[in-house]
């Protein structure tokens, strides 16, 4: 796997901010090519925090099999320091799967499991004591590209750990600019019994007619309703750097941990940036290295 090249030409100039959430302070803007950066940034300081941990990614092959350093579950692996133990893998793509088999042996010494078929059952089988303890911190991305990821799976991840004090803390994408096109594509009952799936609930309906960033506080709101999360918000993600741009889709955020909005409102800021080294992020986030 070729190193990050964090060279300045490589980053992109990211113009006058134009967020949907109101609160953010960075005034960098986080676009489809530099999405796997936001991820592995964040995963950065939240193994700085667990000096531990797990990592799930349900949905894990290369969106862009010709762009392989714009890929979540490789800036992850390439992490320096890496502190997380475990690493579960799924993908149903058998073309997806060859690259992750790659990525597990230029990593020879991880845990790390590649796991093949729909995440949606496979869920089932990932969550088991056996797998991950309940003091294990585990982080489980969901980059779906639209409907893949269903309700039941997100609720089965957050019930997983529900007596702990902190669940499984998610990363979940909801699409935005094509999901119009999306939901005027559903022509079969077989189609809408799949977004049901996807939603959870019959109201799914409704959501064409509500705007972007009602939908995506509707479904952060969901993660701390229905699901008990102390703590769920959306971050947009654009699909370009020059220009206004449209927003591709919204990453939403849920996690019970106290830190975990600080370390988040860091990433989204300094995600196509270098990385701080790990004694002055720790400064920067008042984190103790040793504890
Ligand atoms: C948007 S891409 C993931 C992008 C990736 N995170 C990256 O950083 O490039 C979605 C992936 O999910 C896979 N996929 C789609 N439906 C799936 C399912 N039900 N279970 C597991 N994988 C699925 C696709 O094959 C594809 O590789």
């Amino acid at each position: 796997m070729p190193r990050k090249d964090w060279t300045e030409g490589q980053l992109f100039d990211p113009g006058p901010a134009k967020m949907a959430d109101k609160s953010k302070t960075s005034k960098e803007r986080i676009w489809t090519q530099n999405k796997a950066r936001l991820i592995s940034r964040y995963i950065y300081y939240f193994q700085l925090v667990t000096k531990h941990g797990t990592y799930i990614d349900g949905f894990a092959g290369p969106q862009d099999s010709t762009k392989l350093d714009a890929w979540a579950a490789a800036l992850v692996l390439d992490l320096e320091p890496l502190w997380l133990r475990h690493f579960f893998l799924c993908d149903q793509d058998i073309s997806k799967l060859g690259h992750l088999k790659d990525l597990a042996l230029a990593h020879p010494k991880l845990d790390i499991q590649i796991l093949p078929g729909d995440f949606n059952l496979v869920v089932h089988s990932l969550l088991q004591p056996e797998n991950i303890g309940e003091k294990e911190a585990t982080f489980c991305l969901l980059d779906q590209r639209t409907f893949e990821c269903e309700w039941a799976t997100v609720k089965a991840l957050a019930r997983f750990k529900a007596d702990s004090k902190n669940k499984i803390e998610i990363f979940y994408f909801l699409a935005e600019w094509w999901i119009y096109q999306a939901f005027g594509g559903i022509k079969s009952v077989a189609g809408e019994q799949r977004v049901e799936a996807w939603w959870g609930r019959p109201d799914w309906r409704d959501l064409p007619s509500l705007s972007g960033t009602d939908r995506a506080q509707l479904m952060a709101d969901r993660f701390t309703g229905e699901l008990g999360y102390g703590y769920a918000k959306p971050y947009a993600i654009y699909e370009k750097s020059e220009g206004e741009g449209r927003v591709a889709y919204y990453m939403i955020h849920a996690s019970d941990h106290y830190r975990a909005p600080a370390l988040m409102s860091a990433a989204y800021g300094d995600a196509v940036m270098p990385p701080k080294p790990v004694h002055q992020a720790a400064f920067d986030l008042g984190l103790d290295l040793e504890g």
